[in-house]
């Protein structure tokens, strides 16, 4: 048979570190590679419950849903964005299967071929991905500690006249970032200006360490003049767990509309029990109680792989200690690859994602990602070690100077 895969579908090789990272599934190996939340913390027996209080709602529950999501979980979100400070209706939210079908949906409404996308670099790697399956040229925009460059950006808005622009603003994936207002609120300004919808995309926000810090949404500033700049998704997999798959997207109805009605023609509607189960957790579990406690174990781990890295007294490596999220970025000396570096540390054990594969522009190579919410203590360390070992190897095998003092 000749299979005669469109040019997208084509163009769109596997990445060879994907390749790598499937080695890594086993149990021998300690894998700081993946996005994935902690397994104890799962609320397993409330999802238990609230699966079984659907299945005695009787047949109906298992019946087709709306494609815009089960009425009751969007009212119930629409609520909780309102105390957050972001104000929405429930008929301006859809439900999506995981906030990466959220992007997705975006993409099939905005996307002409040639549309020019901006992002930061680096940025979310399977937004890279879907953004070029919809055949956009995406293109970065220098990014600083406090977010986008804005004289960068404006100059990229003049002379490129982007579709829209897409941010991690909080607590990013893969820099652990985090967005000033002032920038925030700039962005804003400048996208108003220029007529350019914004993309926000906030996975991590309820992630944050201290819990008396505040980083508004883009969202929420934009409501405070109205509205509409901002299309909002997030999602229950950080805070619940991945497997419901269950994200949503807020914003305009324009937006909203034509989401749901790309999402018709992609999968009728997000899974019903799935949505029932969720709503009826929200209803008889505390979540807020549960955020606190994933909150303060995943900021003991962050801090635990920060002192354990410490010690490793690495001369010329730096590492950020991010206030939230999932996520510590690393960057190695001058010259090291760390994709080379990875193949070293799947032999000793350990894995990571390296951080070219997240750059739009120049990839920067002496960079990676480290997981800390997924490995307990126990594995933190020892994967540490195993990562140790694995610098010391690569170094010795390329011959270059060791980098422990
Ligand atoms: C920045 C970002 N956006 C979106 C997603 C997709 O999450 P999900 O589809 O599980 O909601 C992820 C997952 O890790 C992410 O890191």
């Amino acid at each position: 048979m000749n299979y005669r895969l469109s040019a997208v579908a084509q163009d769109v090789k596997a990445s060879g570190v994907r390749e790598i990272l499937k080695l890594t599934q086993g149990d021998s190996i300690i894998s700081f590679a993946g996005g994935l939340p902690a397994e104890e913390l799962f609320p397993k027996e409330a999802l238990r419950q609230a699966f079984d209080r659907v299945f005695q709602q009787g047949n109906r529950a298992l019946q087709y849903g709306l494609t815009e999501g089960y009425t009751p979980l969007r009212e119930a979100i629409a609520m909780r964005m309102g105390q957050k400070g972001m104000p929405v209706s429930p008929s301006e939210i859809v439900l999506t299967t995981g906030s990466q079908q959220a992007i997705d949906l975006l993409a099939r409404v905005l996307i002409e071929p040639g549309d020019v996308i901006l992002v930061e670099d680096p940025t979310y790697l399977s937004a890279l991905q879907i953004f070029r399956y919809h055949s956009a040229i995406v293109e970065s925009v220098q990014t600083d500690d406090d977010g986008m460059d804005m004289a960068a950006l404006e100059r990229k808005v003049l002379a490129r006249k982007p579709k829209f622009i897409y941010v991690t603003p909080t607590f990013a994936n893969p820099t652990g970032r985090v967005w000033s207002t002032e920038r925030r609120q700039a962005l804003i300004a400048l996208c108003r200006q220029h007529d350019v919808l914004i993309v926000e995309d906030d996975p991590y926000g309820e992630i944050k360490f201290d819990p008396s810090a505040s980083y508004p949404s883009i969202y929420s500033l934009d409501a405070r003049d109205g509205g509409g700049a901002v299309v909002y998704t997030s999602t229950f997999s950080k805070t619940v767990v991945p497997a419901l798959r269950i994200g949503w997207a807020m914003g305009h109805p324009t937006m909203i509309d034509a989401m749901a009605r790309a999402k018709q023609a992609a999968d009728l509607h997000s899974s019903s029990l799935d949505q029932q189960a969720l709503f009826q957790l929200l209803n008889h579990f505390d979540i807020d109680l549960h955020i606190t406690a994933i909150r303060m174990e995943y900021k003991k781990r962050m801090w635990l792989m920060h002192d354990l890295l410490t010690q490793k007294r690495w001369d010329g490596v730096r590492w950020n200690k991010p206030a939230g999220g999932m996520f510590l970025w690393m960057t190695l000396p001058e010259g090291v690859v760390a994709e080379d570096l990875l193949h070293v540390a799947v032999r000793e054990g350990v894995a990571f994602v390296p951080g070219a594969e997240f750059f739009c522009g120049a990839p920067v190579k002496n960079t990676l990602r480290l997981n800390f919410s997924h490995s307990s203590p126990q594995a933190l360390e020892a994967g540490v070690e195993r990562l140790d070992r694995s610098l010391q190897h690569y170094l010795n095998e390329s011959n270059r100077t060791p980098i422990l003092t």
